[in-house]
This record gives structure tokens, C-alpha cells and sequence, in this order.
């Protein structure tokens, strides 16, 4: 759906608006569950709250009325009434209602355009965190009944911050990808609007479109790792998995063993290493380890940056016109490095 608004989002914000009875406006006092997502700051903002009728059993408390309040624009407005409506109609438990996704409030919309996608994503994150709230409160512990909502909130909290303008988080942004299928930096704009302001964030190191191209190659990873398992050992570009002796992966040939690690000591348990030593001991294994196996394949490759656990490299020769290029990246390089250096390494070509 292009730039238009379907008759029910639009009658829905009218309704809204005019404050008809029946629609949700507004904000419970000593609500049952509170969340908020996204920032006045950024432009979008929703302060969702929900009340319950509650049971000796919190697990089996029914939610019972919703309002919001948002700052944002038709959809932020229609999406959240939609939210609303259906979590009353549902009247359902709040671990049952962590089940209505973005999909379900655009399908309720009769669609939204794609580039205010956002604001079905914002409801569906309020109302994520309207649900810790509850949990608190009633003293149920989510990790427990298998929901990981809380840990995944503070960790997207205190992760990197990639999109300033939006305040938006590493974590968040790879939970997103995936969750929402997004491909493409305009995909994710339209879903989260992360980079539709400066767009500084698109294409910087660690930006957007690397956080893309990392999910989309470790899936890629894993789908070949499956096919693998399923098939012998050699592939048909010759890739071969770590062998129990050691031996390095390397595109275009099969099992030849890998020299050893020289002059390197692996990180010790817990070492904590200063920037220079980082990047000096990162150094030292793409010279000592993995190189002479690029150089042996008629590949090369280089580092181009290093910013906290980011690697940049470039791929040359061989390496850089290979279609294994990107596994060659993760599964020779990354993994040496992870293996050599340190657990959390990530490897970003450019
Ligand atoms: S930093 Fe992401 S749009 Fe500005």
C-alpha cells in the first residue's frame, strides 16, 4: 500500500480525535501495566496503558480496558485505537496478549502504507512493555513461564546506540530484522524508523546496512550449516567445517591443514584488553593465522578499521570476487579471531 490511508484507519483517527464514545484517548490512572516506546524527541511516541480484572492466579488476570496516549501522527493514532480494540475484544490474559503482533494491528487497519509501518511496530513494543510492567507489579516472573521480555528490554537499553537521531539500539535493530523480515535500510526505516532522519546511521561503520548484512550472512550461515549436515563433508565450493585437529576452513579446497597459530596466545578466560592491545593482538592473528591461508588461495585480505569489538576488512585477490566470499569472512576469519582474540568479534567486509 502506497501513500494512501485505508476509510478504516482514517475513520478510526476521526473517531479518535473527535473523542467519540468508545474510543481510547487517554491514559488510565494507576494502570495495571504502563509501557512507552519510542521518544517525543523522535518525533513518535506511545504511552500505553491497560487495566485488568485480576484473579487470585495473576497469570490468569484479564485485561479489561486500554488507552494510549501518542504523539504521532494519523497511523500512530489509528494503529494505536486498532491495539486497543482488539486487546478489548480479546479480552484475553497480558501473556496472552504479548501474542497480537504489528501484523495483526496493520491486518486490523485493513494495511497501512509502508512507511508508516513504524507506528504498528511502535504499538506492539508499548504493549510488550505495558506487559513487564504488569508482571512486576503482580509479581510474575516471566523468565520463568519461558517469555524473556524483561532481559530482552534492558539489554536493548544498554546496548549500542546506532540510530542516534532514534535513539535505537544494536539489539533492538537485530531483534527487529529478523522478527520483521526487513532486508533492506529502507525496510527497516519504514518499520522502525531508524535512519530516516540525517541517514548518518545507513551506511556508517556498524551502521544499518552492516547490522544487515551480519544477520542476513550468519542466517545464510546457518541454512548452509543445515544443508551441510545433511550432505558429506565436501561441498561443492570445496568448503569443508573445522576439522577436530584444527584444520581451517578455507574456500576452494578441501581439507588442507592449517598452520599453526604463531606468536599468539589465546585471550585467557575473563582477560580484559586495552583498545592498542585489542587491536594489536587482532593484528597479529590475521597476519600469523589467517592470511597465509588467504595467500595460499591466491586471496588476501586487510584490516581497514577496528572500533570496539568491529572488524573491517577488505577481502583482495581470490577472496574478493569468490561467491563464498561472505562465509569465508564468518566462518575462516571471524571465527579464528573469536577463537584467537576474543568471543565477541564481529567481522563486517567493506
Ligand atoms: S542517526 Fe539515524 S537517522 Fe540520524
Amino acid at each position: 500500500m502506497a501513500w494512501e490511508y485505508s476509510e478504516k484507519t482514517k475513520q478510526l483517527f476521526l473517531d479518535a480525535v473527535h473523542g467519540k464514545p468508545g474510543t481510547h484517548l487517554g491514559e488510565i490512572p494507576d494502570a495495571d501495566g504502563l509501557g512507552e516506546h519510542g521518544s517525543i524527541a523522535c518525533g513518535d511516541s506511545l504511552r500505553f496503558t491497560f487495566r485488568v480484572e485480576k484473579n487470585e492466579d495473576p497469570t490468569k488476570d484479564v485485561i479489561v480496558e486500554a488507552r494510549y496516549l501518542t504523539f504521532g501522527c494519523t497511523s500512530a493514532i489509528a494503529a494505536s485505537e486498532a491495539l486497543c480494540i482488539i486487546l478489548e475484544a480479546r479480552a484475553c490474559t497480558p501473556i496472552e496478549a504479548l501474542k497480537i503482533t504489528n501484523q495483526d494491528i496493520v491486518d486490523f487497519l485493513d494495511g497501512l502504507p509502508d512507511q508508516k509501518i513504524h507506528c504498528s511496530v511502535m504499538g506492539a513494543e508499548a504493549l510488550e512493555a505495558a506487559v513487564v510492567d504488569w508482571a512486576k507489579k503482580r509479581g510474575v516472573d516471566l523468565a520463568s513461564l519461558g517469555i524473556k521480555l524483561q532481559e530482552q528490554l534492558e539489554e536493548e537499553e544498554e546496548g549500542r546506540l546506532v540510530c542516534k537521531c532514534f535513539s535505537i539500539t544494536e539489539p533492538f535493530l537485530r531483534r527487529k530484522i529478523k522478527e520483521l523480515n526487513l532486508r533492506t535500510c529502507e525496510q527497516v526505516t519504514a518499520a522502525l524508523k531508524a535512519g530516516g532522519a540525517c541517514g548518518n546511521c545507513l551506511h556508517a561503520p556498524g551502521g544499518i546496512q552492516d547490522i544487515l548484512d551480519d544477520v542476513w550472512a550468519k542466517e545464510k550461515i546457518l541454512a548452509q550449516d543445515a544443508a551441510k549436515a545433511a550432505t558429506p563433508l565436501k561441498s561443492p565450493t570445496g568448503y569443508v567445517p573445522i576439522s577436530g585437529d584444527g584444520a581451517l576452513p578455507i574456500m576452494g579446497q578441501t581439507n588442507i591443514p592449517a598452520p599453526k597459530p604463531a606468536e599468539v596466545t589465546p585471550a585467557a578466560a575473563g582477560e580484559t584488553l586495552s583498545p592498542y592491545q585489542f587491536a594489536k593482538k587482532v593484528e597479529a592473528v590475521v597476519e600469523n593465522s589467517i592470511r597465509p591461508l588467504l595467500l595460499r588461495d591466491g586471496g588476501d585480505c586487510s584490516i581497514v578499521d577496528i572500533k570496539g569489538n568491529l572488524v573491517y576488512m577488505e577481502l583482495h585477490g581470490a577472496c574478493k570476487s569468490c561467491s563464498s566470499a561472505d562465509v569465508t569472512l564468518k566462518m575462516l576469519v571471524e571465527a579464528t579471531l573469536r577463537e584467537q582474540v576474543q568471543g565477541d568479534i564481529r567481522v563486517i567486509q567493506v
